[in-house]
């Protein structure tokens, strides 16, 4: 563990699984670090301060101020001596404001005030946690910067079994611990991600439905672990708020070709999830085509570099080149024999026929396979999910 000495500060919400938070305060102190643990009013009533101040060696922080001495807890000062600060449980109601920012209590305004990171772990109902304004609220907190801990499945205290239970003590120290020792830091990783557009005329371009999702999920995956990207994006609408995220925004195939190359001899990992246009059409009209002339019967199309297969004729040995594959025929097959072409240590599979899986949706299901053909199958789950099961076996 690399928790020892850390400056944690605690934000406790009022779910049930608050009662959980007494044995993360037990881990993290037999871990060597210092927690400050803030409540706000309603979670007292499912664990008491006495219980988290006794556990933390510590007085809990609830109120702006004690009403009997006008005794101030300073929020920007809680929010600069922590390191980390770790909202577990987070409710739907706290979410919602955290995304919001509303400030109507000590731990709001913390949180508000605080330029460290900040990680948040919701626990809720099931039907509260996929309910679509939660999603938006989560991935709102998620594109700035904070860092979602995801809710696990399984029995839940409405007696329903889903997803929104708060994610398992020991997985929240693993991510905490991790966030302390980052097992890539260092190490120097490219990805490219979403469509390519390939232009007909100024206005007019062929494309693909690739939302970006997966490429921009494995970039989090990466920099989570304390690695340097560098993402290459076609155009889509992911945001990529992380410090060490550096997006370079391209639109065609040729242009991802340049900063491919111009970023292969200066990475360790170089994954290929982009959505690249095979073809583009063999010259672009300068003026926008006009259909009264009615003599655009066909657009002339010439292949597109092939961008893995010349990184693969690129790389060295101890550079690490990943593919994406997506098919709807002979599947494992044709990604086998994509490995072997493109020169590729490992090739991501994604079945067209695999529902939930593929372009714009926010699950997939993939198949790993490596060089000497040995597939891991990753079921159907989130992209963040996916992309951070990919990044450990890839890096493994
Ligand atoms: N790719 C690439 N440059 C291209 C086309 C594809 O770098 N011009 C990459 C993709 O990013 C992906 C992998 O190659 O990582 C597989 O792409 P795919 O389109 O499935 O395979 P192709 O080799 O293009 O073969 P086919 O279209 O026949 O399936």
């Amino acid at each position: 563990m690399h928790i020892k000495g850390k400056h944690i500060l605690l934000g406790i919400t009022s779910s049930i699984a608050a009662y959980k938070a007494a044995f993360l305060v037990r881990e993290l102190i037999k871990s060597g670090a210092e927690v400050q643990v803030i409540m706000t009013k309603d979670a007292t009533a499912f664990i008491t301060p006495l219980t988290l101040s006794t556990l933390s060696k510590r007085p809990v922080y609830i109120d702006f101020f004690k009403p009997e001495t006008g005794e101030w807890n300073n929020h920007v000062e809680l929010g600069s001596w922590a390191d980390i600060m770790l909202i577990a449980p987070a409710t739907a109601n706290t979410i919602a404001k955290m995304a919001n920012g509303y400030c109507d209590n000590l731990l709001l305004a913390t949180y508000l005030s605080a330029k460290c990171p900040v990680f948040f772990a919701p626990a809720m109902d099931l039907d509260m946690y996929a309910h679509p304004t939660t999603k938006t609220n989560i991935q709102k907190l998620s594109d700035n910067g904070n860092i979602l801990i995801p809710a696990g499945k399984g029995e839940l205290a409405s007696g329903l079994d889903g997803e929104g239970r708060l994610a398992e003590i020991p997985e929240i120290l693993q991510i905490i611990d991790n966030h302390f020792n980052p097992k890539l830091k260092g190490k120097r990783i490219l990805i490219t991600a979403g469509p390519t557009y390939e232009k007909i005329d100024p206005v007019r371009f062929i494309g693909n439905f690739s939302s970006g999702k997966m490429g921009f999920a494995l970039a989090k995956a990466f920099a989570e672990q304390g690695a340097n990207v560098h993402l290459v994006s076609g155009v889509t609408n992911q945001t990529a708020n992380h410090p060490k995220i550096k997006v370079h925004s391209i639109v065609s195939a040729d242009e991802m070709f340049d900063k491919c190359m111009e970023f292969l001899p200066k990475s360790d990992y170089i994954i290929m999830s982009a959505a690249v246009a095979d073809f583009k059409p063999k010259s672009t009209a300068k003026n926008k085509i006009k259909k009264e002339k009615n003599d655009l019967k066909s657009i002339e199309l010439i292949p597109n570099k092939d961008i893995l297969f010349e990184m693969g004729k690129k790389k060295s040995k101890k550079q690490v080149l990943v593919g994406f594959a997506l098919e709807d025929k002979n599947e494992v097959l044709n990604a086998k024999t994509k490995i072997e072409k493109k020169n590729l240590d490992y090739i991501v599979l994604n079945s067209l026929n695999d529902k939930g899986a593929g372009f714009g949706t926010d699950t997939n299901k993939v198949t790993l396979i490596d060089k000497k053909l040995k597939m891991i199958e990753l079921p159907l789950a989130s992209k963040t999910e996916i992309a951070k099961q990919l990044v450990e076996l890839i890096t493994k």
